[in-house]
């Protein structure tokens, strides 16, 4: 039994043929060239209303992590149900004003902002600047300065907290390049107090991405409080929280996902009382279980030991198994009743990474055949490369019976 609705509630099998919303996925087969990246635009809705309705106290602004999937009609659909924006470069930013993102709603992020980015921020007078070092904020002064600008800045700490995810995509621990220790946090805070050009308001976190425990976020979560108390307790005024994103999804049958009732709760019983703004920046989360890669079938290929199962579909589509060893389920278009068989399911691109699942069970495949990758919102698109320097696959948006084919 294939329970595909666990990925995503909108891709569904009718009479064994596999639909996204109400398109038959065979159909955009025959009408475009695979690979071809399909979104549920209702899944994307939902991600988002049901965040939102998590929360029974505090009321976060939320911030899509643009960093997930910059397509513009992701832009679009997050920001029309009022969302905003976290940013991690110049053309992020420009392309969220471009989509007519709020500038009030954009908060930029990142280690490495350049003295460029940060200028073109404060001109745009975007909501905040997440500040990573104290040389940073150093910089921002004398551009402030220069350019007669005030901004808002939240530091960014290191709670030194392992989330317990995938070592490449763990970033608040103090080895990490990310965030400010605890120790120097104050020691901003007292610099800065009197600077007329820079308004701390607060702090922001972010330990990491694909997080399927609440553990290591309450365990931050609450030495982030902790930290806010005694800046208060010094006489400083801290008004705004940004809690950052990672909260994890389904990517396969053996990944266990995080409620995200409880992921709130935490948040409300931690904050609901301090009096802040509290943001939150999910990518992942928002868009990651929208997606879907469309692959054919390209011809299968009878090795010694086991048979390969070659897609047209690869790791510059969707670099995620090569890069962490993550593993997407993959599921017929057309369900056939005959024995399963157990294949690799490979990717064209001259890599031996470039596999996508080592002995999945599958019924016979050949070639044309349709397969889908799941859970590819997120971290595929927007990774992808001109490796082999193959054409880069189109995205297509689909809500109902309607699809739009996005150049992105
Ligand atoms: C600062 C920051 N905020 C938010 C995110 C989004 O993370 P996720 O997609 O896991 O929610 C990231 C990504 O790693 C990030 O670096």
């Amino acid at each position: 039994m294939i329970k595909v609705s666990e990925y995503n509630k909108f891709l569904s099998y009718n009479k064994n043929k596999l639909f996204l919303e109400d398109i038959p996925l065979e159909n955009l087969g025959e009408k475009f060239d695979t690979p071809l990246f399909c979104y549920s635009v209702s899944q994307i809705e939902h991600n988002f209303t049901e965040l939102q309705k998590a929360f029974k106290k505090v009321k976060p602004l939320i911030c899509y992590a643009l960093k997930a999937n910059f397509n513009s009609n992701i832009i679009k659909i997050l920001s029309n149900l009022g969302c905003g924006i976290d940013v991690v470069s110049d053309g992020e930013l420009q392309k969220s004003l471009k989509n007519g993102v709020d500038n009030q709603k954009i908060v930029f992020s990142g280690v490495g902002k350049t003295n460029k980015e940060i200028e073109i921020a404060i001109k745009k007078n975007i909501k905040q600047i997440n500040v990573e070092s104290i040389e940073e904020l150093e910089e921002i002064a004398i551009i402030c300065k220069r350019l007669n600008r005030t901004i808002n800045i939240c530091l960014r700490v290191n709670p030194d907290v392992d989330a317990k995810t995938h070592e490449k995509i763990s970033t608040g621990r103090s080895e990490d390049k990310f965030g400010i220790s605890d120790k120097k946090v104050l020691e901003i805070f007292k610099k800065f107090k009197s600077n007329k050009f820079i308004k701390i308001k607060g702090l922001s976190m972010h330990i990491g991405s694909q997080i399927v425990l609440l553990e290591p976020f309450s365990k931050a979560f609450r030495k982030i409080k902790l930290q806010i108390l005694k800046l208060r307790r010094e006489g400083f005024e801290v008004s705004s929280l940004d809690l950052g994103g990672g909260v994890g999804i389904k990517y396969n049958d053996k990944n266990k996902i995080l409620d995200i009732k409880s992921y709130a709760q935490v948040i409300d019983e931690l904050f609901s009382d301090l009096d802040l703004e509290i943001i939150i920046e999910p990518g992942r989360y928002l868009v990651g279980s929208s997606g879907i890669i469309l692959s054919r079938v390209i011809r299968t290929k009878s090795g010694d030991n086991k048979d390969f199962v070659i897609i047209d579909a690869g790791m510059d589509n969707l670099i995620r198994p090569a890069l962490y060893g993550a593993e997407h389920k993959i599921i017929p278009v057309k369900k056939k009743q005959t024995n399963l068989k157990s294949y690799d399911i490979v990717g064209p691109i001259c890599e031996t990474s470039d596999v996508f699942i080592k002995k999945m069970k599958i019924h016979r495949l050949n070639s044309d055949d349709l397969v889908v990758i799941c859970s590819t919102g997120a971290y595929s698109s927007c990774m992808a490369s001109q490796y082999n320097l193959r054409k880069p696959a189109k995205e297509i948006f689909i809500k109902k019976k309607k699809f739009t084919l996005s150049n992105n």
